[in-house]
């Protein structure tokens, strides 16, 4: 059974559909999957995608290196949106774990390389110190962290003229709906 948490983007059909979509805009406005100051993974590396969703980052990375030999884990505080097992190459796996919550003793020390996404729409401004210690825990000595976040409160589309509609912006239900009620982090 799921932890009760208080995600307000859900985890519907919808919802995935938009973080497939968002993967693909990510590594095309980024240009890359892993930042290219980060050296290249060590051949037995261990690499962490904290608040993975459904996986995609690390189906992307698996994609780009082909490299099976690197372990990629994907942890989740709610794993249901992730592919079972059958349907991803043999070295992702996934776990649930809720990030702000100490990682368990087997996960310290572990990772070559740690990455986010997207992920603080889900953290209260008070969880964030212990997120940000836990995540230095899992990391190897000298290992990397790669966080991408957006901003969430100033973002807009820019149109050519005003007249065009805005409403794949506006049909963000949920978001728009905890907006209203003032509701979102920070707000
Ligand atoms: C907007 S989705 C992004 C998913 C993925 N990183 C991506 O970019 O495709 C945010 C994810 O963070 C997860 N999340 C939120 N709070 C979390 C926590 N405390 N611990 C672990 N995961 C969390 C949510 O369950 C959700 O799957």
């Amino acid at each position: 059974m799921p932890e009760q948490d208080q995600y307000i983007l859900q985890r519907d059909f919808q919802a995935s559909c938009r973080l497939n979509l968002q993967t693909y805009l990510w590594r095309d406005s980024l240009g890359y999957i892993i930042h290219p100051t980060i050296p290249p993974l060590p051949a037995n590396g261990h690499v962490a995608d904290v608040g993975t969703g459904m996986g995609l980052w690390l189906t992307q990375l698996h994609s780009e290196q082909q490299k099976e030999s690197i372990r990629m884990d994907g942890f989740d505080i709610d794993i249901t949106q992730c592919p079972p097992a059958g349907w991803v190459t043999h070295n992702i796996h996934f776990r649930r774990w809720n990030a702000i919550e100490p990682p368990p003793s087997e996960l310290r020390g572990q990772f070559d390389l740690v990455h986010l996404r997207l992920v603080m729409i889900g953290i209260n401004n008070e969880d964030v110190s212990a997120l940000v210690e836990n995540l230095s825990l899992l990391l190897k000595p000298g290992g990397w962290l790669q966080w991408e976040e957006m901003n969430n409160f100033d973002n807009n589309i820019v149109t050519v003229d005003e007249s065009t509609p805005k409403t794949a912006y506006h049909r963000t239900p949920a978001v728009d709906d905890h907006r209203a009620e003032g509701a979102l982090k920070g707000e």
